[in-house]
């Protein structure tokens, strides 16, 4: 899976080469400058050269391949879920194909790696989950949060480093739908000595397949502005 990020790097050390080749000959038409050409191929940091080919170039995820939207995902759950992987708590399952390419990638990458890509994840633009459709009954969806999930997500659903509770209003409703029925189906978070993902095990076991349409529907309602704070009194 790394082949992409070779031939982008053999790319742009050729368009490297051309330009200091037209730079050195003096061609006055050269497109690009030598400095230019530089930043291009030193400033190939670890999201460009891996992450980016499968999560897209500002971290929106790409529907095709199954990669999430991790943009502005902060630094500590970055670090957690690459570790997660690269430590085979995740992306083990044979039913999880998602899932284990994310751990091929993360066993190829040091702890330097993990820290540089987390720090840029998180730097980039988050993208709200995408809003529910009319029909969807958010004052029901706003109660089911506030009395399941609250807790853990905090009422605005931006998760708790605490508890290494998944910041959930950046995340698109696919994955969100996939992952809360990996871990009831305990694909994900089974693993024994998995303590944070055994609790999302724990907590979907109990759920119908409606209550799991109707959290992800209200999460989207969440990255939209919707306050559920007062919804247990409601
Ligand atoms: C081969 C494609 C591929 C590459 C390359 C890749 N990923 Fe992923 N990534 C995925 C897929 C697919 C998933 C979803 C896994 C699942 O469903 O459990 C994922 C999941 C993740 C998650 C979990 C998100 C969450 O909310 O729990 C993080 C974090 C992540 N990737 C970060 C990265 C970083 C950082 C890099 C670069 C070092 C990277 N990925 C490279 C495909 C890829
Ligand atoms: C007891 C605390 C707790 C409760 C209650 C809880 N969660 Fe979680 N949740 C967590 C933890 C901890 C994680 C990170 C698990 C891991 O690393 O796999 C998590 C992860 C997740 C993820 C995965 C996000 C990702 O980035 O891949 C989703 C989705 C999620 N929770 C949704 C929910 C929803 C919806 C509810 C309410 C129905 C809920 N959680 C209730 C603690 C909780």
């Amino acid at each position: 899976m790394i082949e992409p990020a070779i031939i982008k790097s053999a790319l742009r050390l050729v368009l490297f080469l051309f330009a200091v080749l037209g730079v050195s000959c003096g061609e006055p038409q050269s497109k690009i400058t030598m400095e230019e050409a530089e930043e291009i191929v030193f400033s190939n940091d670890v999201y460009g050269q891996i992450c980016a080919n499968c999560h897209g170039g500002s971290g929106e995820g790409k529907g095709e391949l199954f990669s999430p939207s991790i943009g502005g995902l902060p630094t500590w759950y970055v670090k957690d879920q690459l570790k997660q992987f690269r430590d085979s708590h995740r992306g083990i399952d044979p039913g999880d194909i998602p899932g284990q390419q994310m751990r091929a990638i993360s066993l190829s990458l040091t702890d330097e790696q993990i820290e540089e890509a987390s720090q840029l994840v998180a730097a980039m633009t988050p993208i709200p989950t995408e809003a529910p459709g009319t029909e969807v009954d958010i004052e029901a969806g706003r109660y089911f949060f506030a009395n399941q999930c609250m807790e853990c997500h905090r009422y605005n659903g931006k998760g708790e480093v605490v508890f290494h509770s998944a910041p959930l209003i950046t995340l698109n409703r696919s994955y969100l739908l996939r992952q809360l029925h990996n871990y009831r189906s305990g694909i994900r978070g089974a693993v024994g000595d998995d303590i944070y993902g055994n609790k999302m095990v724990e907590m979907t076991k109990r759920l119908t397949d409606e209550e799991i349409k109707l959290a992800v529907d209200y999460i989207g309602a969440l990255a939209h502005g919707d306050d559920p704070r007062s919804a247990r009194e409601r």
